[in-house]
């Protein structure tokens, strides 16, 4: 996620919009810009970092300004650095725009564009957009809304952008599609911003762009809006906003660690863009097919992490033997880089970290790539230490994640890892094509079930209440839902302080049971699966003993709610990408019962979001 702002009116354009990215850092700060138009002509400024960053660096050397753009970034393309950072010029220097969301043909329109003539200094898709309008601009000789409308009908991807030229700066021409853009509308001045955080001091009045919408924004003219498809004029509704600054960073939600749940269909989504082809029967990751040869052929499979990325890397160990066939160790950063480890060249270690800043993580990934072995990262912040010190990687496009407890960045990761095993494991010939195809369609088909998962969370809620004073949680499970079990009580213990454990199921005979009695509750994860009739003796040992068991089940399953004392129900799929489901209610769980024991839900006390230190 990025965070764009622009600015026509009367006012001096440098403060708002300054401010305004500010108001957006929470969607993105490795690097921020801004251009504006003023008596000096075109005046411009960006830098890696955050926006007191780009401030400190303009340092009151811009004139007073009625017009300008400027952009907070979350590196997708290209790491954080000045060149990368947005606003981007056009080879004229004539177009200046600034992008949030994903280009995907990104590499074929900037190979034509090449061809052409064109050059690029940045590595991202944002510097291809703003060219590719150009080109269509000069060849064709059209406006800047025609230029832009025809280049927007040739990409593919997501975006919400803003584009000027300096040759017209009383207009600014912006579109929509997967990321979003809204307008607010003064007294003879016009806002644009990812939300209105950045204009609600100066208007309530705001017209959110739809998918595929382009606006024409005119000085002391009145906003256009238009399919970028059909070209046909769109009436645009104007909305009275009533949403105070602090609801509308956290998009609405209570805390950050809600909203970052909710977004957990299009993370997933914005996870596999681009990378998951579907219909094609393809698996596209660049940085996978580029170490073919190692992945394919690799003896062992080591996977570094701490907390939740150690949880996802043990869903991977599941996933990568089971159809990948290739052996799979999951450790503890913190303990595989002091236990002098045996790492030969045939290895490859895969090191996941949500912030890419791990010190355990790091020093782990470091050990291992002077033994030899060959690293790749699975990070959700691009340019970060782990990232930049492995050999190659694909990232997590899951945005910022804002609470400390992560939530989002664990299904982009196991998403991220799900499609490494399938690519893996069909490229080694394990897989039929029927069964490939089943796999990726079933993937392709997660975000929409999480969506539909997520419409109501009415019976989790009303189990937190129950349970919100228990002192003790146990969870259960097997198979790919053991790690789900340890992730779900992670959740629990971080942000309600209760105690928690997860455990696989079949071992709490060994042990914990002695702990079953009326006050412990039981999460027990049991959706069908090739364990499932054993699950549901477990329950019946719990119950036994008169625990109180919580049953995530598939929708309809009546045998275990004959049984339990609660049970949430999740969408139905294939047992290998069952955590991406099962996940998500612990979440909620956790969320809740720490809400309702009156927890600091996004900074649980004692614990940090990166743990850069051991
Ligand atoms: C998870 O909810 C915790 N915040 C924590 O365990 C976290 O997963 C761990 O510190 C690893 O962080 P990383 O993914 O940024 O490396």
């Amino acid at each position: 996620m990025c965070g764009i702002v622009g600015y026509l009116g009367e006012r001096n354009a440098v403060p708002v919009i300054i401010n305004g990215l500010k108001r957006l850092e929470y969607r993105g700060y490795d690097s921020a810009g801004i251009s504006i138009i003023n008596d000096k002509g075109l005046q411009m400024a960006k830098c890696k970092g955050k926006v007191t960053d780009l401030e400190n660096k303009i340092n009151g050397s811009f004139s007073e300004g009625k017009m300008g753009i400027g952009h907070t970034r979350w590196a997708t393309h290209g790491v954080p650095n000045d060149v990368n950072a947005h606003p981007h010029t056009s080879n004229s220097g004539e177009l200046i725009l600034i992008h949030n969301g994903i280009i995907e043909n990104y590499s074929s329109v900037k190979e034509a564009l090449l061809s052409r003539g064109f050059s690029f200094e940045s590595e991202t898709d944002t510097e291809v957009l703003v060219n590719l309008i150009e080109d269509i601009k000069r060849k064709e000789d059209l406006t800047l809304e025609k230029a832009v409308r025809s280049a927007l009908n040739q990409v593919i991807g997501a975006y919400a952008i803003a584009v000027f030229s300096v040759n017209n700066p009383d207009q600014i021409v912006v579109a929509k599609k997967g990321s979003p853009l809204v307008v607010g509308i003064g007294d003879n001045e016009f806002f644009i911003a990812s939300d209105a955080t950045p204009f609600l001091e100066y208007t309530k009045r705001a017209v959110y762009l739809e998918d595929d919408e382009m606006a024409v924004i005119n000085k002391g003219g009145e906003l256009k809006v238009r399919s970028i498809k059909s070209n046909k004029a769109v009436a645009p509704y104007v909305h009275q906003l009533k949403m105070d600054l602090e609801s509308i960073e956290k998009g609405g939600y209570p805390h950050f660690m809600l909203k970052e749940i909710y977004e957990q269909s299009k993370s997933i989504q914005d996870t596999l863009r681009g990378r998951l082809l579907a219909e094609k029967g393809m698996i596209k990751m660049s940085g996978v097919f580029d170490y073919h040869d190692k992945l394919l052929n690799a003896d062992r499979f080591i996977i570094v992490g701490c907390g939740t990325s150690w949880h996802a890397g043990l869903v991977a160990e599941y996933i990568f033997e089971d159809l990948a066939r290739v052996p799979v160790e999951v450790e503890y950063a913190s303990e595989f880089r002091y236990r002098n480890p045996i790492i030969t060249e045939k290895d490859v270690v895969i090191a996941i970290s949500q912030s890419g800043e791990t010190a355990d993580t790091l020093a782990a990934v470091k050990l291992a790539k002077e033994k030899g072995a060959t690293i790749f990262g699975i990070c959700n912040v691009v340019g970060s230490s782990i990232a930049r010190e492995t050999h190659a990687g694909a990232y997590t496009h899951a945005g910022p994640e804002i609470g400390v407890a992560s939530t989002k960045a664990f299904t982009a990761q196991v998403a991220v890892l799900s499609l490494m095993a399938l690519d893996i494991a069909n490229n080694k010939g394990l897989l039929s094509k029927t069964q490939f195809r089943q796999y990726l369609s079933e993937l392709d088909a997660v975000p929409a079930k999480i969506e539909k998962m997520l419409e109501s969370d009415a019976q989790t809620r009303h189990i937190s209440e129950l349970y919100k004073d228990a002192r003790n949680f146990l969870y259960l499970g097997r198979g790919y839902n053991f790690p789900v079990a340890l992730e779900g009580a992670l959740k629990l213990k971080e942000i309600s302080y209760i105690h928690a454990e997860g455990y696989p199921a079949a071992e709490m005979k060994h042990g914990p049971i002695a702990l079953i009695d009326e006050n412990m509750p039981v999460v027990v994860i049991a959706p069908k699966s090739g364990q499932y009739e054993k699950i549901v003796s477990n329950i019946q040992e719990v119950k036994a003993r008169n625990g109180k068991v919580i049953a995530i089940v598939n929708n309809g399953d009546s045998e275990i709610a004959k049984m339990a004392d609660h049970v949430i129900e999740v969408e139905d799929t294939m047992e290998v990408f069952s955590p991406l489901m099962t996940t998500i209610p612990l979440q909620l769980l956790s969320y809740h019962i720490a809400v309702m024991r009156g927890c600091n839900v996004d900074q649980p006390r004692n614990l940090a979001k990166s743990v850069t230190v051991e």
